[in-house]
């Protein structure tokens, strides 16, 4: 069955590898029949959360900017892929605050089942992304209903738009976005 997939592109830098990783995905994954809407955080506005709670109790945040519009895109979505580079190790900033974001989900009815990570790096190793998916794993583990479904990692990269020169990882990325 056709799923409604959301994928979120956290870089910010133009040329950015793990954008068009994320773009072969999607390519394969409306390929395999399914819907999917792209959003690019770049240039969006979305402050950090200042943990006041707030949102337990109105399901929504008090902040104002436009986090509001794209948390019903993360609650509406069958499946969150989540795309990253790697920064020490760890996922950027701009996911981080977007997931921390989404805490007015915690009480909502949020639709979403399962959810997939895509990561670039400079280092080409299994090693390198383990504490992205750590992180993405601890937001998965609060919202019960759903379920963390897998990594695609592209290693070797640290230019711009380096991933051009890089047609396997591009044919891998197609293939992973079939199976989502
Ligand atoms: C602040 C910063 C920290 C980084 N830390 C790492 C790192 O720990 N390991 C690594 O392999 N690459 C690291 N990189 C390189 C990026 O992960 C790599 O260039 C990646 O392909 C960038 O993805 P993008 O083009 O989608 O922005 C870092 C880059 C920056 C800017």
């Amino acid at each position: 069955m056709a799923k409604n997939i959301l994928i979120v592109s956290s870089s910010l830098r133009a040329g950015s590898n793990s954008e068009l990783i994320s773009k072969e995905v999607e390519r394969g994954a409306i390929s395999a029949g399914n819907n999917v809407e792209f959003l690019s955080l770049k240039d969006k506005k979305i402050d950090f959360c200042i943990g006041c709670l707030k949102c337990q109790k109105q399901g929504k945040c008090i902040l104002k900017d436009d986090m509001a519009q794209l948390i019903e895109k993360v609650n509406n979505a069958d499946t969150l892929v989540f795309s990253t580079p790697i920064y020490y190790y760890e996922m950027s900033g701009a996911l981080k605050t977007f997931l921390d974001r989404c805490n007015p989900l915690y009480i909502r009815d949020y639709h979403f089942r399962e959810v997939y990570l895509i990561t670039s790096s400079a280092e080409n190793s299994e090693t390198v992304y383990q504490r992205a998916k750590s992180g993405v794993e601890g937001f998965v583990e609060c919202f019960p209903n759903a379920e963390f479904k897998g990594v695609f990692s592209g290693g070797g990269l640290t230019n711009p738009k380096e991933i051009k020169t890089h047609d396997e990882i591009l044919e891998r990325a197609f293939a992973f976005g079939t199976k989502i």
